[in-house]
């Protein structure tokens, strides 16, 4: 059989096992997987691993936010994506008001269509106003969503009463539940004592949101879930406190999975010592928090309370971000990391001995797949779709602005090294980063039902 392309001679590393093989494409789809395979174009992978696609179940590109929107489109956002080994990604459709959820997610489709270099689905979000609006989720769900967003914060909260409606409602589909679980009503009276005493800097926005109300919200809507009788997906789980919640309900028998970010991993509040503006920029929410509570992170993280590791990537300019300078509260939240976390799990996570390869893989290309039901994605076998990385182990890269390719102008990960980067980036069979650039056609990205 002469295939499309063969990637040959690299270790392919999978969620289960490594081992040595070659991979033959054909029609964008992963034909053969043995040796001595031969293609019309072969990719040597000698001394580099062979991963699938790596999949960001978290992601908010052109996000309108307040009065800004977030600093990567769909095709900058993708593009860096893929640079850094990401072929999918699920973002998010919050509808107007008075709009249905089939013409937001249709409206946000068109948004994605022209520009996604990779592959694209979407979660669709059930805020406050979106409550009668619950006889419509079966119809997202048919159109694609697969997964439905309730926020416990923001303007965009619901109550938990309407949580448990929602829940009802998106249990009769068989869909997935996200939340962004924290206690509201506790950080906003912490932000008011606080700011009223002056504590405006940075530090504060770490110190209005405590890890304890982050649990006790993430074990509220496990509660919730457990009453409604549907799983539930935690996002960006900044503590062991709260990742605690989730293991401790796995071992009850409860269906739920938890997400970290690599903000969470690479990052301490230390950031937030430097001086202006610097020390503004890094504030996300669940917030950065201190050494202690990374590693405490990282232990989970080798064993059943974290699914995903997603990256939450929601950029603003530091223009933007310095709008809010005069209190932490009015910065707009989020930081990029689009782009580094999938290389950055490896050289943290495997390469210090927090996780096996085979972890890396799983928590960021196939358990992300199977969470959301992207059923050709996250694994290399046979009839796979071809979204592969060729990853080399030893290629050290310094991020900063100039070699990321993400376009808010500052990363909070500068001048951290990382061991071990994507060479190549392969989506459906098609070459789309190789040789330091970016080969794929502005639109080429597909959406995912
Ligand atoms: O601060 C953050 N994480 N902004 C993005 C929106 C969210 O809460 O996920
Ligand atoms: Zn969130
Ligand atoms: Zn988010």
């Amino acid at each position: 059989m002469n295939y499309d392309l063969v990637v040959k001679n690299g270790t392919i590393v999978t969620a289960m096992t490594s081992y040595k093989a070659d991979i033959g494409i054909i029609d964008g789809k992963i034909s053969a997987i043995g040796r001595g395979l031969a293609g019309k174009e072969v990719l040597d992978a000698t001394d580099r691993l062979v991963t699938p696609g790596a999949i960001d179940t978290h992601v908010h590109l052109e996000m309108p936010i307040g009065n800004f929107v977030s600093s990567d489109d769909f095709y900058e956002g993708t593009k860096a994506a893929a640079f850094g080994g990401t072929t999918s990604i699920i973002d998010f459709v919050e509808s107007r008001k008075e709009q249905s959820f089939l013409d937001a997610l249709e409206e946000r489709k068109s948004k994605a269509a022209g520009k996604a270099v990779i592959d694209y689905g979407f979660h669709m979000t059930i805020g406050p106003d979106d409550i009668r609006k619950l006889d419509q989720v079966q119809a997202a769900y048919e159109a694609g969503c697969r997964s439905f967003k309730i926020y416990m914060a923001y303007g965009l909260r619901l109550t938990d009463g309407e949580i448990l409606k929602a829940f009802e409602a998106i249990g009769e589909t068989g869909a997935l539940p996200v939340v962004h679980a924290e206690n509201w009503d506790v950080i906003t009276t912490l932000i008011e004592k606080n700011i009223s005493e002056g504590n405006t800097g940075p530090e504060w926005h770490t110190r209005s949101r405590p890890s304890l109300m982050e649990a006790e919200a993430v074990g509220r809507v496990i509660d919730l879930a457990a009453y409604a009788g549907v799983p539930v997906h935690i996002f960006h789980i900044s503590c062991p406190e709260a990742a605690e919640r989730v293991r401790q309900a796995r071992i009850q028998g409860h269906y739920v999975s938890g997400e970290t970010c690599p903000q969470y991993l690479c990052l301490t509040d230390e950031v937030f010592e430097a001086e202006g503006i610097e020390g503004a920029l890094p504030i996300c929410s669940p917030p950065i928090r201190s050494i202690i509570d990374q590693l405490g992170l990282w232990e989970h993280l080798s064993g059943d309370s974290f699914h995903t590791i997603s990256s939450d990537h929601c950029p603003f300019t530091k223009e933007e971000k310095a709008s809010g300078l005069s209190a932490f509260n009015r910065v707009p939240g989020g930081v990029p990391s689009i782009e580094m976390r999938f290389p950055a799990i490896f050289s943290r996570g495997v390469r210090e001995g927090f996780i096996t390869e085979n972890q890396w893989v799983d928590l960021c290309c196939t358990m992300p797949a199977r969470l959301f039901g992207l059923e050709n994605k996250g694994d290399i076998q046979v009839g796979k779709d071809a979204d592969l990385v060729i990853f080399d182990p030893g290629k050290e890269v310094v991020l900063s602005e100039e070699t990321l390719h993400e376009t808010a102008g500052w990363t909070p990960y500068k001048n951290m090294t990382m061991t071990g980067w994507p060479e190549t980036t392969i989506s459906r069979g098609q070459i789309i980063i190789g040789n330091g650039e970016c080969t794929a056609e502005k639109g080429r990205g597909k959406y995912l039902a």
